[in-house]
């Protein structure tokens, strides 16, 4: 499979709830290596920005309100496949429907508060991640 970079962000309630160390160590039990991290808090325009491709959806503005409440944990993760196996750890979308034992299954309390976002695909992988890692996208291009 093949080597990736793929963006994932640990939202509001997991930082609230103390839960940085933990979730990133179950990216790191699952071979995936952090290769950029910071701590943001965004801005509503950029977190508008980051999820413009949602900007018609009836949950837009209530998931935007979400991500600004707090401060998020935002990193790169880089491993064979990547960007599955970062979705395969979170588990659905919404907590209700994740699977035992996945991050929001275990973290999530909504579906606007589902603890983690990750890329959906290679071509999101590669725009997320330059979104807040300008020079890390170009290196690894
Ligand atoms: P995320 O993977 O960060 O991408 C968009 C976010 O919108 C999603 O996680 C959810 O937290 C939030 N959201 C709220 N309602 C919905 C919905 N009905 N379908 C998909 N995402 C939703």
């Amino acid at each position: 499979m093949a080597m990736e970079t793929t963006l994932s962000i640990l939202k509001p309630d997991a930082v609230r709830k103390n839960a940085i160390g933990q979730i990133l160590a179950r990216f790191e039990a699952a071979g995936l290596q952090i290769v950029a991290a910071r701590l943001v808090h965004l801005s509503r325009r950029e977190a508008e920005a980051f999820y413009a491709v949602h900007r018609e959806r009836p949950f837009f503005k209530d998931m935007v309100d979400f991500m600004v409440s707090g401060p998020v944990f935002v990193q790169a993760l880089y491993g064979e496949g990547a960007i599955a196996r970062n979705r395969d750890l979170m588990g659905a979308t919404d907590p209700k429907k994740a699977a035992p034992g996945t991050i929001r299954a275990e973290f999530a309390d909504s579906i606007d508060a589902n603890a983690v976002h990750g890329s959906d695909s290679a071509e999101t992988a590669r725009t997320e991640v330059a979104f807040f890692f300008p020079t890390l996208a170009i290196h690894r291009r």
